[in-house]
């Protein structure tokens, strides 16, 4: 599928986005280790979550789907998944292998997690060592790439993992490991990450502490079933909170945001380029704080970006690097390496859309320079990877020539119907079948 975009027009309306990603994968896994029978509202029903859903019916856990954004997960308990038949495929979803790999190194059986061309092509070393270390025995694909065969009946033991990098799934893989750890499993980040694993943990019944940056649990316990309603994701909001800021006259609002501190790197960044953003209505919804978020068209400025705020805006880049290209004056991201593993190496596959569309940028090894000013058509390439080719596509808005993303299929990972709400809301959009 390539996406065609007209130049110009408004963001106006109101709307609500998918559920939030890393809290729908997390409430398939931790609902099928759950005693009882989870009911969970929201969930996001792209493919990747959708990847995690069928490899837990893979393992015998019975899952029902009676409705849009509702889920029946009945919980097996912790001792309760039976062997696959087959090696489960987690499609493009880097949280569902990481994760999962974690929960599997403590399982009985053996078992092998795959995935596309793209997540096959992904770090996965960064978990395998920390799982290693507590005794797990995993094999993987040269440099420590998938497919990964885990073998079962090791009996784990609690570590101390400090994390080489700030990464919630490695974090949440050792903290699921030790769900079946002899003693005390903790970890330390270099900086915060996302929360949902210790949250939804908590809300499961499981003591997890956190205290001065270290995150620890006791084995051996157990998780009792919790209905989740899973607030709309952040991540994908981003696209119409850039839209609306980038396009004048625009005014939209968006409900039920999952605001979760951990993940408002975007507000905080948008907000110092000078961004009109406002939340109403905060409440909380399981443990997850959410809010509708008022955006209207502002002009931005460039700035040099907080690096404490990387990791709360981590998926939010390649968005966040077109409000730059639309900004006066000049922009600087750096400490953000872990971009260059992502879906796609996402330094790289911005600067080359960025390129084509005209913006002048400079590439740096961790981050990149952004000099904001006018932006021309062109086709882009999006490497398979969803969050490029929304990104370009909200970059119309402020194009002076027609748009063309190729390869745009992997936009329902995160964001299924993604171009018909987009339209909804103002963006000339059309979505070519090839
Ligand atoms: C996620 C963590 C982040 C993020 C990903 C979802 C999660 O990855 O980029 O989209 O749900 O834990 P890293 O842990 O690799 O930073």
């Amino acid at each position: 599928m390539e996406f065609k975009l007209t130049p110009g027009g408004t963001i106006c309306g109101e709307a609500r986005v998918p559920g939030d990603k890393s809290i729908s994968h997390r409430s398939i896994m931790l609902g099928a280790l759950a005693e009882g029978v989870t009911r969970v509202s929201g969930f996001l029903e792209g493919d990747d979550a959708l990847a995690t859903l069928s490899a837990f019916r893979a393992m015998g856990v019975e899952i029902e789907r009676p409705g849009e954004g509702s889920v029946i997960v009945n919980g097996v308990g912790l001792h309760g998944l039976e062997a696959p038949a087959h090696p489960l495929d987690l499609g493009n979803a880097g949280t569902g292998m990481r994760l999962m790999c974690g929960l599997l190194a403590g399982q009985p059986f053996d078992s092998e997690l795959t995935g596309d061309a793209s997540l096959c092509s992904r770090p996965m070393g960064r978990v395998i060592d920390p799982l290693q270390l507590m005794g797990a025995e995993i094999t993987s694909s040269e440099g420590g790439r998938p497919p990964l065969r885990i073998t079962g009946g090791r009996q784990l033991r609690g570590i101390h993992y400090d994390l080489p990098m700030a990464s919630a799934q490695v974090k949440s893989c050792v903290l699921l490991a030790g769900l079946y750890g002899n003693g005390r499993t903790s970890v330390t980040e270099p900086a915060p990450t996302r929360d949902h694993t210790e949250r939804m943990l908590r809300g499961f019944g499981y003591q997890v502490s956190s205290d001065n940056g270290v995150i620890s649990l006791e084995g051996g316990g157990s998780l009792r079933a919790a209905d989740i309603d899973v607030p709309a994701d952040i991540s994908s909001a981003t696209f119409f909170l850039v839209a609306a800021s980038i396009a004048q006259g625009s005014d939209l609002v968006l409900t039920h945001v999952g605001i979760n501190p951990t993940r408002i790197g975007v507000l905080n960044i948008l907000g110092l380029m000078g961004a009109d953003i406002s939340l109403n209505n905060e409440r909380e919804v399981g443990g997850e704080p959410v809010a509708d978020i008022h955006v209207r068209y502002a002009p931005l400025k460039g700035i040099e970006i907080p690096e404490d705020q990387v990791p709360l805006a981590i998926d939010e880049f390649p968005a966040l690097f077109i409000a730059a290209a639309c900004a006066e004056g000049r922009t600087v991201l750096r400490g953000a390496k872990e971009l260059r593993v992502k879906e796609s190496d996402r330094i790289a596959a911005m600067a080359e859309g960025l390129t084509t569309l005209g913006v002048e940028n400079e590439v740096l090894d961790d981050g990149i320079i952004i000099e904001g000013g006018r932006l021309g058509g062109g086709v882009i390439n999006t490497f398979h990877d969803h969050r490029i080719a929304m990104s370009f596509a909200i970059a119309a808005l402020r194009a002076e020539g027609e748009i063309r993303i190729l390869d745009c299929d992997h936009v329902a990972t995160s964001f299924p119907g993604f171009d018909a709400l987009a339209r909804g809301l103002g963006l000339q959009i059309s979505a070519l079948v090839d």
